[in-house]
């Protein structure tokens, strides 16, 4: 174990997996060594390699200087004129592409609905006239609350298009949520559906609208998307139905020329206090990053069906469900539902039907499949599988050997993408076709980010060291501020290590420069004056055969100043008991160190989790720590668990 920096490392995975000739003479980049050359070049001349890089996209007006940097202000490629709508449509219109397939939908109850660019540069413009024609401006914001079907991205480029900034608020969230979002953002217009269909139910969106907006004097109209077909209350000169408005628009709505700094959209993301952030992306740089990043780390080919599973609620849903792959004239595949329903193969049925070749999902979706059993994708054969990834959390090397092997087949490569709402694009991963791969490794930052393992004083810490995740120079799908509250802004990411963006993260990196993401800095847990990261003891707890998912939390401990509280989820066919508790601590003990020993195991039937799938590892804390349940509770999938939880007081 490594004691070298401030965080102590002790997990440590030895394997590697060198990319397939196969894939490697395909890709787009296919080595390391061009991997090396590219990031020297990004290195020392980063204006010229962003400047190639943004040359491939369409601009109204080129611009002046492509980074102008004033710690932590940054603005890119100012002077010059884009729109990404343009650059997701327009661009490709004009080309073969036209009549290629942009969006694929496939809805919980069957249905496919598919979109060629052309068809969609026609329902986006329409979209943009009827925005218009509610008096949305340049500037305005516009909160859309719906579940994944095609009207969603619809609407969202429909905003880019003319310039409003569209604040996606995640259909699984609570009408409270939804004034504290659309009341910081001071939205004039809420887009929204009857209802989306998840595990065989509806869930009801229109009727969470109809019991914010009255506390929220900023909006003026509502648009309602007919969906599930459940008859609505329809407020006069407030409500409108989707299908009414489209029915009379033109289709005809050239896209806005805006400044590369123009503000491209809101994304509100829960912060250490209660008071989520509205992390705000601006066009020019968000759209190079998210472009080039896509076609690099999922390298995109034209061939290609690419599924990235995550909700365009999230920041994953919009960099790489739309606006990455639709800059690469890609197909990119979107579905409404449970992954599963009707049974647990859902997933694996919609890659078979589709033929997918590229498959994007999160850690915690991974250890759900796990839990289900091997024998649901084993019934599908998936030839179309070449890529896998993952994004979210760290994926500890069990679930990452899991996936490689009864979802790749052992044939695909995996990118373990790191990245943040606040980054905008993915910053540090495999190029699928170079590096080779480490299970439990997002890898090496990618060309143009300069991330770095640093001391609390911004001292790098030497390879094998844990530290705090910084990147050092500004990249271009940055965020660029709070909104509303530039001060929180450069506290949170510029204050705590000045000049360097800090990002909450603990890592490690190791000799060959891989980066080993420890999770959030607050989840790191400190034993005995040593600190370990809540993910390793997970990793080896989830490494016990009977184990299918782990949250460890610290809890004050009067000897040690904490002590490791773990809970546990078992596969099915194990029960609790006070042997396995025993059974499960001695294991950690053996995989790590007796410091690293559980103090109190806990068994459930689930986890609490937020909506995006992360452990609330806070609400853990609570119970650990023998408290009741305080704070914003929003972002729970199952509240009951906790009570559950709770109840198992010893
Ligand atoms: C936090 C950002 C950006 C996509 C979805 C999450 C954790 C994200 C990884 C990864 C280890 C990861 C980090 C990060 N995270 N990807 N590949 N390995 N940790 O966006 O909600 O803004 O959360 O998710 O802790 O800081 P987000």
């Amino acid at each position: 174990m490594s004691t070298q920096g401030n965080i102590d490392s002790v997990l440590t995975e030895k394997r590697v997996f060198e990319c397939s000739g196969a894939f490697r003479s395909t890709a787009h980049i296919q080595s390391m060594a061009d991997y090396e050359r590219l990031y020297q070049e990004a290195e020392t001349d980063p204006e010229k390699f962003w400047g190639g890089i943004a040359a491939e996209l369409h601009w109204f007006k080129p611009w002046d200087k492509v980074c102008e940097w004033n710690c932590p202000w940054a603005k890119w490629f100012s002077g010059g004129e884009i729109n990404l709508s343009y650059n997701c449509l327009d661009r490709h219109v004009a080309t073969w592409r036209r009549n290629k397939a942009a969006l694929i939908w496939e809805g919980e109850t069957g249905e496919v609905q598919t979109l060629t660019y052309q068809q969609l540069l026609l329902e986006v413009s329409k979209f943009a006239n009827v925005l218009k024609s509610l008096g949305v401006n340049k500037g305005d914001r516009v909160a859309i609350y719906m579940g994944m079907c095609p009207a969603l991205p619809i609407a969202m480029l429909a905003c880019a298009r003319i310039g409003a900034l569209h604040t996606v608020i995640f259909g699984g969230f609570s009408a409270h949520a939804l004034v504290d979002r659309i009341t910081d953002s001071q939205a004039c217009l809420v887009i929204t559906q009857d209802g989306s269909f998840r595990r065989g139910a509806e869930v009801k969106l229109k009727p969470a609208v109809d019991e914010a907006v009255p506390s929220c004097p900023s909006v003026k109209n509502v648009i309602v998307f007919q969906r599930t077909g459940t008859p609505q209350t329809m407020f006069g000169g407030r409500d409108h139905w989707w299908h009414e408005l489209m029915a009379h628009a033109s289709d005809e709505c050239p896209a806005e020329p805006l400044d590369s700094e123009h503000p491209l959209y809101l994304l509100y993301t829960s912060g250490t206090t209660g008071k989520p952030k509205g992390i705000l992306h601006t066009t020019g740089g968000y759209s190079v990053g998210t472009y080039i990043t896509a076609k690099w780390v999922f390298d995109l080919k034209d061939e290609d069906v690419f599924w990235c599973t995550a909700d365009l609620g999230w920041v994953t849903g919009h960099s790489y469900v739309l606006y990455g792959p639709l800059q690469n004239g890609a197909t990119s595949l979107m579905y409404e539902g449970a992954p599963n329903f009707p049974e647990p193969d859902r997933f694996w049925r919609v890659i078979e039907r589709h033929k997918v070749n590229v498959f994007y999902t999160a850690p915690t979706a991974i250890r759900a499949f796990m839990r289900f059993g091997a024998e649901w994708p084993l019934k599908h054969a998936m030839k179309s599988l070449r890529l896998l990834g993952t994004v979210g959390e760290p994926i500890n090397p069990e679930a990452w050997m899991w996936y490689r092997e009864n979802i790749g087949r052992n044939r695909c490569p995996i990118v373990d993408t790191w990245w943040q709402t606040e980054t905008g694009m993915i910053m540090i991963a495999p190029l699928p076709g170079a590096t080779p791969l480490k299970p439990g490794s997002a890898t090496r930052a990618l060309p143009g980010v300069i991330a770095d393992v640093v001391t609390r004083e911004g001292e790098p810490v030497p390879p094998g060291g844990g530290g705090y995740l910084v990147v050092k120079q500004p990249w271009p799908a940055m965020l660029r501020t709070i909104y509303g509250d530039p001060q929180r802004y450069v506290e949170q990411y510029w204050s705590q290590i000045p000049g360097m963006y800090f990002t909450g993260d603990g890592a490690r990196k190791d000799e060959d420069g891989y980066f080993w993401i420890m999770g959030r800095i607050d989840d790191v847990i400190t034993v005995s004056g040593h600190r370990l990261s809540t993910m390793e003891v997970e990793s080896a707890l989830v490494a016990h055969p009977k184990v299918a998912e782990a949250a460890v939390v610290a809890r004050l401990d009067d000897f040690r100043g904490q002590a490791i509280a773990a809970f546990v989820t078992l596969k099915s066919g194990n029960a609790p008991s006070e042997e396995l508790k025993n059974e499960l601590r001695a294991w950690v003990a053996k995989e790590i160190g007796s410091l690293a020993k559980p103090d109190d195991v806990r068994f459930s039937d689930e986890l609490p989790k937020t909506r995006s799938g992360k452990i609330t590892r806070r609400l853990l804390k609570e119970i650990a720590a023998g408290g009741e349940v305080k704070g914003d509770t929003t972002t729970l999938e199952d509240l009951s668990v906790i009570a559950r939880l709770s109840a198992q007081e010893e």
